[in-house]
């Protein structure tokens, strides 16, 4: 089946009557997917672990997700056949590094191809060092508890950049290093006690004293030691081969302030932390953006009475986008890509109109002079959502989890036409 043919028409004019407009040149227009939440299989990740404890966080654990260990052609072939040219997905440091200090050569071959693969089909690989998981025996030392994590994680970037680094076109050091304060901020008191229970079990199966999972540690505990592992990981990827632009992604919600007084510079601060001053260091900041938060002056505002929530539970708010671009322009100067811009939902056509509404924002940035270089929709694949499990439908590609058989959606098409064109 040519799972690209409808992708070759021309693209459908914008929903809201504006023309479209060219995108500049080099304008990364792809997809993305990480390691753990699709490869399958993943043994050695401190999330495998967590997810298969009494008791867990987890809805259901990751086991097969959706087999792109082994599918990872077709799926590298879905995105090049859509028309899109760019591919954003993760290498797994457990699998490069299943024990300390041990470096898989065919787990770096693994990787190898897959770029070779991206490249073939036209597409950039974006490449993300760390997005969320660490190998189990990282955990079960300390993580980002220990200052020399650091140096570790360095060090598997260092091995990882000087075999792939080649055929990189950028690199992000952390996925989201700032999830932990956004976790922080919206966690509830018993999922908090759950999670550290959670991490007691993982210890005990491990037969150590603790078990330091990333994103399930409070951010003060990791904080200084990961500024440190980005920085260092940024210099190795740096002096390696290739040219590789270099950053990280961010978590971005657009916070909203409303009325005088309103506390969303508390909000932001605390959402940010130190990495915003970490991000003007960077080749590029990624921008992660899925909804908008309302703040007023004595705390978070609901939704209007009349919003639409996405499967996540959160508002449907496409134009949050135009807010974080411009927020990240303004507060850290740097080239923006979108890394991250989806919506979990069954209802494919929320999908196309989700895409439109960001896309939109992204067009008035450019407008603006904002210096934004590529969209990168979240995600590929209907994958594993981390502790909702598989119910939260982001992919544009469906994927039935029995036979791992990938569909597109109208979505997929959709976004495909518009690269192909180069136009939002
Ligand atoms: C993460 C993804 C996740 C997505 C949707 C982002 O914060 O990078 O791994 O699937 O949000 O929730």
């Amino acid at each position: 089946m040519d799972k690209s043919a409808p992708a070759s028409g021309a693209p459908a004019p914008a929903p809201s009557g504006a023309p479209r407009r060219a995108v500049p040149a080099g304008f990364l227009f792809g997809t993305a997917i990480s390691g753990h939440q699709s490869e399958g299989g993943n043994v050695n990740a401190d999330c495998w672990l967590a997810e298969t404890v009494t008791p867990t966080v987890f809805k259901e654990p990751s086991f097969d997700a959706c087999d792109s260990y082994n599918r990872w052609g077709e799926d590298i072939a879905i995105a090049g056949g859509l028309g899109l040219n760019s591919y954003r997905f993760g290498i797994e440091w457990s699998r490069i590094e299943p024990e300390p200090g041990v470096f898989s050569n065919a787990a770096l071959d693994h990787y190898s191809r897959r770029l070779d693969a991206c490249l073939e089909q036209g597409l950039a690989p974006m490449i993300s060092f760390s997005h969320f998981t660490v190998p189990r025996w990282f955990a079960a030392r300390g993580g980002f508890e220990v200052a020399d994590g650091a140096d570790l994680f360095a060090r598997f970037a260092e091995r990882s950049a000087a075999r792939l680094g080649d055929r990189m076109a950028a690199a992000s050091t952390f996925n989201e290093p700032n999830v932990q304060r956004l976790l922080a901020l919206f966690r509830n008191e018993e999922r908090r006690t759950v999670g550290e229970q959670m991490l007691a079990a993982c210890a005990r199966a491990c037969g150590s004293e603790r078990f330091s999972s990333q994103i399930f540690v409070p951010y003060q505990a990791t904080e200084a030691t990961m500024v440190d592992a980005h920085r260092k990981a940024m210099a190795a990827i740096k002096a390696g081969p290739g040219d590789v632009q270099v950053g990280m992604t961010l978590t971005m919600q657009h916070v909203e302030g409303v009325g005088e007084g309103h506390l969303g510079p508390a909000l932001e601060e605390a959402l940010y932390g130190p990495w915003i001053e970490e991000a003007k260091g960077c080749d590029f900041v990624g921008v992660q953006t899925y909804t908008r938060v309302i703040v007023g002056p004595q705390g978070r505002l609901k939704p209007p009475a009349d919003a639409e929530f996405t499967d996540s539970g959160y508002e449907f708010r496409p134009q949050a986008l135009g807010g974080t671009i411009r927020f990240a322009a303004e507060k850290i100067g740097r080239p923006i890509i979108v890394t991250e811009s989806g919506i979990a939902t069954k209802d494919d056509t929320r999908r196309v109109a989700f895409i439109e509404g960001a896309l939109e924002e992204v067009r008035n940035c450019l407008d603006e002079g904002i210096d934004v270089r590529g969209y990168i929709y979240w995600s590929l694949l209907d994958n594993f959502e981390w502790t909702s499990g598989y119910g939260h439908r982001f992919g544009l590609v469906d994927v039935d989890l029995k036979t791992f058989e990938r569909t597109p959606k109208p979505s997929a098409y959709h976004l495909g036409a518009l690269a192909r064109a180069g136009v939002i």
